[in-house]
């Protein structure tokens, strides 16, 4: 198939890229390189076509789906850093970036993946978090909110677009991590983490280091992907992709001093240093995998202590 992937030289996108290559399609890349780099796209790029520009550019998107069988959509602002420090032209990307790729899918009839985020459940306290679950958000007047709320409209616009016949499904990431990520980027809390334990910075963990995340292998979050765009079973539903196993940020930081025989110590930042005044965080965030499982047959089977083994393998190999 001819595939679009925007975002495909970010973190994940490149990585999608490199596994719609080995299953044969046949792969276009838009990216404006905000965040994303032709580095990672090093073993892709003399198989795909890439196009250096921007989501804003309605022209460009447009003749870009004309042709497409599956559009994956991955160009964003992304994350909560990003978001608190350009909140204007975040949200811009993220609502009238994601419009013109949404709509150009409408009318060349190009199947959609929409890449959203668990961010979508905002402070809830319900766990695990399932696709049709409440979202619960603070004020608007906290930058943060921002994101879950532009991505949002996004998922809004790809759902009322499918009612009127566009075929598409919607995966929420719950915390990717691997080889490819930026600890420069918009905050990983693996990336930073073990760049600062190779570096003997002291491991710097927001908050008291008890809220947990559930960490999920990059080559799962892919597989996830795919398997939502592929299946017809997928079309027209929203999907969680991610592991369900809960860790600590204060867990995730030993592991990493172990791993990396690291003689850093871990420090506690409090979130208004890192994020300023107001900033809030989510103490817990865990998917309710069952729909992916049912319907998909997708689970994230990669267990933190190896999928962190394979980061670091890249991490050291890359950064000597
Ligand atoms: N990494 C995670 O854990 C996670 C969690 C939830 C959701 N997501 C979603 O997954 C997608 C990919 O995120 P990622 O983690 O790979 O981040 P990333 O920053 O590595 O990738 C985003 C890519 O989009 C590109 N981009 C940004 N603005 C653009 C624009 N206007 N036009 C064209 N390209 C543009 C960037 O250059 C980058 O290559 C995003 O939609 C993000 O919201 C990621």
């Amino acid at each position: 198939m001819r595939v679009l992937v925007t975002g495909g030289a970010g973190y994940i996108g490149s990585h999608l890229v490199d596994r719609l290559l080995e299953l044969h399609h046949d792969v276009v890349v838009l990216d404006d390189l905000s965040t994303g780099n032709l580095a990672n796209l090093h073993r892709a790029l003399p198989n795909i076509r890439f196009v250096k520009d921007t989501i804003l550019n309605p022209d460009v998107v447009d003749e870009l789906v004309a042709g497409t069988d599956v559009v994956f959509h991955l160009a964003a602002a992304v994350g909560v850093g990003h978001i608190v420090e350009k909140p204007l032209s975040s949200l811009i990307t993220n609502t009238k970036g994601a419009e013109n790729v949404i709509e150009a899918c409408v009318r060349h009839e190009a199947r959609l993946l929409l890449a959203s985020t668990s961010e979508i459940y905002g402070k809830s306290a319900k766990m695990p978090m399932s696709e049709d679950d409440d979202r619960v958000l603070g004020s608007t007047t906290i930058a943060r909110w921002g994101y879950s709320t532009a991505k949002a409209i996004d998922e809004h616009l790809a759902l009322a677009y499918a009612e009127q016949g566009l075929r598409m499904s919607i995966v929420r990431y719950f915390n990717s991590y691997g080889p490819r990520l930026d600890p420069r980027g918009y905050g990983s809390v693996v990336a930073n983490l073990m760049r600062q334990a190779l570096d003997g910075e002291p491991l710097t963990v927001h908050g008291d280091g008890t809220q947990t995340r559930c960490f999920t292998f990059v080559n799962d979050t892919v597989e996830g992907t795919l398997r939502a765009a592929f299946d017809p079973r997928g079309e027209g539903l929203v999907f969680n992709i991610g592991n369900d196993t809960e860790t600590s940020i204060n867990d995730l930081a030993r592991m990493i001093v172990a791993m990396t025989n690291s003689t850093s110590n871990i420090q506690h930042v409090s979130y208004e240093a890192r994020y300023g005044k107001g900033f809030e965080d989510t103490k817990r965030r865990i998917p309710d995998v069952r729909r992916a499982t049912d319907i998909l047959g997708f689970t994230a089977a990669t267990p933190l202590q190896a999928g962190l083994t394979h980061t670091l393998q890249w991490w050291r190999t890359t950064h000597q």
